[in-house]
């Protein structure tokens, strides 16, 4: 049984992957320093499961930590999550993104080299196709014209692994490009509820939905698409934790660096996603227009087949899912439905 660490997998994306990696016959360690998440994560990916696993509060800036938990784990690959996401707060603070993210990233890439473990899959981002390519995105157009540090963070660490196995043939690595992952998983016990006031669609919804915020701005409705709202490739968390299984199956018998985008192909508007949570919740979303986000693109959505072809995978989940399954989490968060579910 191979073990795979898991860096970040405390966290949204990771959680739902550590389900699936456990559900499929790996072995886990997760490395989490718990700055957007919770140690309570790791018990509900147990509750789920009904498997242990180790995990470690450490910090990938901290080199000795790490190098502890390399000493203490016998590694086989390696799925690379942490990072720090907002892409607002990193045009604030830049060097906290440059140093969480790629000195970060360096730190774990030594600690594997030294330890011979030269498998890893990362989670890029469909905002290292900037702002210049034709839709929909297709893996092998041009990179890198990112417009905020967080973006630069993805498509920097992007070409480090890129040349880290163009200089050793060793290494072999997969860069996954997620669209726009929500949802969650359908127990309701992991999925996704930041702090603070969200950025972010879908978790801004819910708290509309909760009845938190009053109700939703919709950021333009003057773009050049069908509604005039904007058009974005939204994936079930659970598809996105599948298609890594699919990315890790297929790193063990590849060389070199390999890239995919992971979308489901098709673009929803946000006037879409309201009108279809609203359906699957029966719980109205108020809302009203409100000027353009600046650095938003109008459209763009994944073309998913080179994954389909290559890895055989192909989302599965619909929008309605996703609406379903995010709010049932939500749902969930609260103690009095949790007992009625239990009872
Ligand atoms: P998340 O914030 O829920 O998870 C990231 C996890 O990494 C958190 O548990 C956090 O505590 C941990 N972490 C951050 N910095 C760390 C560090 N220095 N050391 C140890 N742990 C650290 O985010 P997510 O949505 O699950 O995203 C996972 C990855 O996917 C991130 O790299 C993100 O940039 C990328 N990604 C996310 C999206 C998205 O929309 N959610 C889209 C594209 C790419
Ligand atoms: C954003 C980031 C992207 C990052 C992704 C996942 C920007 C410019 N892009 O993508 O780099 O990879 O999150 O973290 O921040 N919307 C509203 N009202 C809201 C929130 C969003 O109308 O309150 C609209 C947006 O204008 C957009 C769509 O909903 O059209 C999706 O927005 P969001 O969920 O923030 O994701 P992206 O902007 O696509």
């Amino acid at each position: 049984m191979k073990t795979i660490l898991v860096t970040g997998g405390a966290g949204f994306i990771g959680s739902h992957t550590c389900v699936e990696l456990l559900q499929n016959g790996y072995r886990i360690c997760v490395v989490d320093n718990f700055c957007n998440s919770s140690p309570a994560t790791l018990d509900a990916i147990h509750e789920i499961t009904g498997k242990y696993f180790p995990s470690y509060n450490c910090d990938l800036i901290d080199e000795k930590a790490l190098a502890q938990v390399f000493q203490e784990e016998k590694i086989d690959a390696v799925i690379h999550f942490a990072g720090l996401k907002a892409v607002g707060e990193s045009v604030q603070k830049p060097t906290l993104y440059y140093r969480n993210n790629v000195t970060g990233t360096l730190n774990l890439l030594e600690q594997m080299e030294q330890n011979g473990v030269r498998r890893l899959v990362f989670s890029s981002s469909a905002t290292v196709y900037g702002e210049n390519n034709p839709i929909p995105y297709k893996e092998d157009m041009p990179t890198g014209q990112t417009t905020n540090p967080y973006g630069t963070t993805k498509a920097m660490i992007e070409q480090i692994l890129r040349d880290l196995c163009q200089s050793d043939s060793r290494w072999s690595t997969m860069l996954l490009r997620y669209f726009n992952p929500i949802g969650a998983h359908p127990s309701g016990l992991i999925g996704e509820d930041p702090n603070g006031i969200p950025n972010n669609l879908m978790p801004y919804i819910m708290r509309v939905a909760q009845g938190t915020l009053p109700y939703l701005n919709i950021f333009g409705n003057d773009y050049p698409t069908k509604d005039g709202t904007g058009v974005r490739d939204y994936i079930h968390v659970c598809d996105l934790a599948v298609g890594h299984v699919k990315a890790l199956n297929a790193l063990f018998a590849q060389e070199g660096a390999s890239v995919y985008n992971l979308g489901t192909g098709q673009g929803s508007s946000v006037l879409e996603v309201v009108k279809t949570f609203e359906q699957e919740s029966g719980v109205p979303v108020p809302y009203q227009f409100a000027p353009r986000r600046a650095g938003d693109l109008p459209e763009y959505f994944a073309d998913a087949s080179k994954a389909m072809q290559e890895l055989g995978w192909q989302a599965q989940f619909t929008l309605a899912d996703m609406c379903r399954d995010s709010w049932n989490f939500i749902k969930m968060k609260s103690p009095s439905e949790r007992e009625l579910v239990a009872k």
